[in-house]
């Protein structure tokens, strides 16, 4: 497996984030945001190491939903076990943190999946930021609930947010070539970004998965990739971690949709469960002279006035926050339009 994924494409983004790490109002920072996979955390991280090299110091601080429910829990690496009700804690970590950037000489905190913080963690970078204390780097998933002190950086304009956008073509074609090292056929390239929507978790999955399998190997100093790719144990592992928690009418709901979106609400609520129609689009597909397709990012069904151009056949689709996953899929000799969800 290629262990070295340099960082493709993001020349610009970098830049961005400099400039507003060097401005001090009215906060000193920036917001990254993006769908599952579009490399949010590895552009924050290049960003601190960036600062770091330029002499800054830097911490790392992670948010995840299992530790929402305890207080400070993001900040406890940095800010080390603090003790006291909420109001203390909240004052005793700020102020720790503004005594390391002064004693720095400046301190930039790369928070990641801010949308995760709890409530006293999310306070605490709303402080930190409202009163310039350190710089920030903040990570959020498009579509996701933010606790409203995250969201409240860009909506009240203290800190710009940046919205990162997929690899293109010409970016994934030369981030293949250098992880292996060898030039790719360009059918074989653009496979990969069609497949991946150029999104880089997917394409690291399926490149690792391709060539595990055999699929993706060198011929004659040339990378070719034979076959049908498959959806590998990483992949899949990935996919149940996002849409995994749907009810078995949802997915239903789903299947039909990847099959054939968008497909009209009276159409779908009569194939399927229309209380999960409902469940998952919400009251809009309630009405029956709509379209529907998956929204993705908000993990949601959504409406639309009129039918949209519709995608290649004989694709089999899989939806989650970040996007379609699209493989190759021809329908069974007898029309059974029934889905192998890869985990099945
Ligand atoms: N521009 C890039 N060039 C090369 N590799 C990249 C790039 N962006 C991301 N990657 C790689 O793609 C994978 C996914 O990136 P990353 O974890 O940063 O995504 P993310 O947006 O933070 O995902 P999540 O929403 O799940 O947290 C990582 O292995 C990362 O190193
Ligand atoms: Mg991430």
């Amino acid at each position: 497996m290629p262990a070295r994924w340099p960082l493709i494409g993001r020349d610009q983004e970098l830049e961005f984030i400099d400039a507003q790490l060097r401005r001090s109002w009215p906060g000193t920072g920036v917001v990254l945001a993006g769908a599952a996979g579009v490399g949010k955390t590895r552009l924050a991280r290049e960003a601190l190491a960036a600062s770091q090299r330029r002499g800054a110091a830097t911490r790392w601080v992670a948010a995840t939903a299992s530790a929402r429910e305890l207080p400070l829990a993001a900040f406890v690496p940095v800010t080390g076990d603090l003790g006291g009700v909420p109001a203390d804690l909240l004052r005793q970590a700020a102020e720790g943190l503004a005594r390391v950037a002064r004693d720095m000489g400046g301190l930039v905190i790369g928070v990641d999946d801010a949308h995760h913080l709890d409530d006293l963690s999310s306070s605490l970078l709303h402080q930190l930021v409202l009163r310039n204390a350190a710089a920030v780097v903040v990570t959020v998933r498009t579509g996701q609930p933010a606790p409203d002190a995250v969201t409240a950086l860009w909506k009240d304009g203290l800190l710009r947010r940046l919205e990162l956008q997929s690899l293109s073509s010409e970016e994934t074609a030369e981030l293949l070539g250098l992880v292996l090292d060898g030039r790719l056929d360009s059918v074989a390239a653009n496979r990969f970004w069609m497949l991946s929507g150029g999104n880089p978790l997917y394409l690291r999955q399926l490149v690792d998965g391709e060539l595990e399998a055999g699929r993706l190997a060198q011929a004659a100093g040339v990378w070719q990739w034979a076959g049908r790719p498959a959806v590998s144990a990483g992949l899949a592992e990935l996919i149940r971690q996002r849409i995994g928690h749907l009810s078995q009418q949802e997915r239903e709901v789903l299947d039909y949709l990847a099959l054939s979106e968008p497909l009209g609400v009276s159409l779908l609520t009569g194939l399927t469960d229309p209380d999960a129609v409902e469940q998952a689009g919400g009251p809009a597909t309630r009405c029956g002279g709509r379209c529907l397709r998956w929204n993705p990012a908000g993990r949601r069904i959504r409406s639309c006035s009129w039918p949209e151009p519709s995608r290649p056949r004989n694709c089999l689709t899989w939806s989650w926050p970040g996007g379609w996953l699209r493989l190759p899929w021809t329908p069974a000799a007898d029309g059974t339009a029934s889905m192998p969800w890869p985990w099945r």
